[in-house]
């Protein structure tokens, strides 16, 4: 990846303003509830630190990890959960944090397990949503950024394990 030419999508000033914005519209949606924020590792840790600390209502949290087989950067729709969450979420309002949403795949798997241990009320806050890209419908209720195809790394989102420490959302380009 370092080889490779990237330019800023979203510049970290961008994120900033943006995700103090998304801090608003959850607290907003959550006022006086008993909210459980839940990240999905790895790629939403650094979104979810910065969502929480944006926020202006008390939440727990909480991560779980899911492992999706396939070939190179597409999932091919069998979904492992491999870490559980260590919280009981039954009648609690549950509040998912992913970094992105792609084919929408994983997050349709995460919500039907979780739902399945009847939380008060489930929502999805996706950093970016990659809406062009689904193979299933999947529409998330928090949205940070919408984009159409390309490949992105920085905020915690990597290629190949790499470039999740960089602070802006790159476009990797192809050539080098
Ligand atoms: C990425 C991303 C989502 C998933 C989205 O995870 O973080 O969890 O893919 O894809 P989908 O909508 O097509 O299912 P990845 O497997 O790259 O793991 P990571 O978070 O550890 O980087």
């Amino acid at each position: 990846m370092e080889t490779m030419r990237k330019s800023v999508l979203y510049s970290r000033e961008a994120i900033r303003g943006r995700v103090l914005e998304l801090g608003e519209e959850v607290s907003s949606a959550y006022e006086g509830q008993n909210l459980v924020v839940i990240g999905v590792l790895k790629g939403a840790f650094i979104f979810m630190a910065d969502l929480i600390r944006a926020l202006r209502i008390p939440c727990r949290i909480d991560f779980v990890r899911l492992a999706s087989y396939g070939s190179g950067t597409e999932t091919s729709g069998r979904i492992e959960l491999t870490k559980d969450i260590e919280t009981d979420i039954a009648g609690k309002d549950v509040l998912i944090v992913e970094d992105i949403v792609d084919t929408g795949l994983t997050l349709t798997y995460l919500v039907e397990n979780l739902q399945a241990r009847s939380p008060r009320s489930l929502k999805v806050c996706a950093f970016i949503d990659k809406k062009l890209r689904r193979k299933v419908p999947f529409e998330a209720d928090f949205v940070g950024f919408t984009m159409d195809d390309g490949f992105v790394v920085g905020y915690g989102l990597d290629f190949d394990e790499q470039g999740r420490f960089l602070p802006d959302v790159c476009v990797l380009n192809a050539e080098k």
